[in-house]
């Protein structure tokens, strides 16, 4: 089901959970904790927290690295939140809306969460905005670039720690127009993201001179052989690439990409989830010289950074993501307005939020926009090999 009628089908979904909750008469009598059932915490003090990330399909890892970073918060602070003990309720997002959105719905109406965190997939993000808009239930979304969701379906009850698709993504288009020595060919996952990330770039690389060679999109979680599709591009004539893919995908194609003898010869282009962690870990040297734009890198020098990355990787056994980050933030940010909010309920909850200010998060410095977007820098970043190992070197800002 493509991304368009998936959505349909989830609004219609989020309507008849959306009368569930409301028939249940949530908030106007007592829970089983003693509480009103609105989900504002429980009497003796803990907050329930729902954390919704792929558990499998594509997006797994992003998935574990997302709540891996949320719970090292979490031990970084005695399991508190705002000052109270945390009951974290994990859900299974998979692959998409077709599992995400009932996920998501379970936690608000079942396990009466007082705000979920996470979401990987821009196409989950979308199924889920009218249900949390109109159940006053606040969603922080830890990950999915979605445009229109600090955009033109931009809610007073989501808000995002990550990033949007198209500013990610614009933030390379001039660097790549002034490198390229020729026309570029853009190639993406076929849904939401992938879409978008593509026109982010396009915009700013066409607005800054570049040309382009060819466009394709291939089908999402299902492709495996790239072989076709790399032909294509070098058919094309183009003089380097842009790419999204992350996940799984990601791995496949920048090792194809080597494998097909295009790497060294065509330079590769992408947003950072190309070359992120595990995905890196699994290419190997065959990503080395792939440039990236990216809200992080492990290798960002500052104390922040160094602090966070020595702790994760003593907890987790890896090194961290970006993900890992915009999990760990989620939880800060949630840490903040529990702290702030006078009660638990989802209007006061944004209303603390409203009032967060700046984020000393191991990305940088960030905080919201006015659309409930993270305002932050992007930089430019480029695999190399560093004693046998693959890291993402920070090259500089971008714009
Ligand atoms: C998205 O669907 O918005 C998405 C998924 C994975 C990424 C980045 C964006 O790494």
């Amino acid at each position: 089901m493509g991304a368009v009628s998936a959505f349909s089908l989830n609004r219609t979904i989020a309507g008849l959970a959306l009368g569930a909750l409301l028939l249940t008469g949530c908030g106007s009598s007592l829970d089983e904790n003693g509480g009103n059932g609105s989900g504002d915490g429980r009497s003796d003090g803990t907050v329930k927290i729902g954390l919704l990330v792929p558990l499998s399909g594509v997006y797994a890892p992003i998935g574990e690295d997302l709540r891996d970073g949320f719970q090292l918060y979490l031990d970084e602070h005695d399991g508190k939140l705002g000052g109270r003990d945390v009951e974290l309720v994990t859900a299974d997002e998979g692959e998409g809306p077709q599992t995400g959105v009932p996920a998501a719905q379970k936690l608000v109406t079942q396990d009466r969460v007082t705000a979920v965190a996470g979401v990987v997939n821009s196409a989950t993000a979308l199924g889920l905005r009218d249900f949390f808009d109109e159940s006053e239930k606040p969603l922080l979304i830890a990950n999915a670039g979605a445009d229109d969701i600090t955009g033109t379906r931009k809610s007073d009850y989501v808000w995002r720690t990550s990033f949007s698709n198209g500013k990610v993504s614009a933030a390379l288009g001039p660097t790549v127009a002034e490198e390229a020595e020729g026309s570029v060919y853009l190639i993406a996952a076929d849904y939401a993201a992938g879409k978008e990330m593509v026109a982010g770039f396009r915009k700013t690389f066409e607005a800054a001179g570049g040309k382009v060679a060819g466009e394709k999109y291939t089908p999402f979680g299902t492709t495996q052989d790239f072989q076709p599709y790399l032909s294509a591009i070098r058919k094309s004539g183009a003089k380097a690439v842009f790419a999204f893919y992350a996940g799984a995908e990601a791995v496949s194609f920048v090792k194809q990409y080597k494998q097909f003898g295009l790497a060294g010869r065509t330079p590769l282009y992408g947003t950072g989830f190309l070359t992120e962690g595990g995905v890196l870990a699994a290419q190997g040297t065959a990503a080395v010289g792939v440039k990236t734009s990216l809200h992080y890198s492990t290798q960002l020098d500052s104390a922040r950074n160094k602090e966070f990355v020595d702790a994760y990787t003593e907890k987790a056994g890896k090194s961290p993501t970006v993900y890992a980050v915009q999990g760990y933030d989620t939880a800060g940010v949630l840490d903040t307005a529990l702290a702030e909010a006078s009660g638990d309920s989802g209007k006061a909850l944004v209303e603390a939020l409203r009032g967060i200010g700046s984020i000393n998060s191991p990305r940088g410095t960030w905080k919201f926009d006015a659309d409930h977007n993270a305002e932050q820098t992007y930089y430019l970043r480029e695999v190399r090999a560093e004693a046998g190992t693959a890291v993402n070197t920070v090259l500089g800002e971008l714009g």
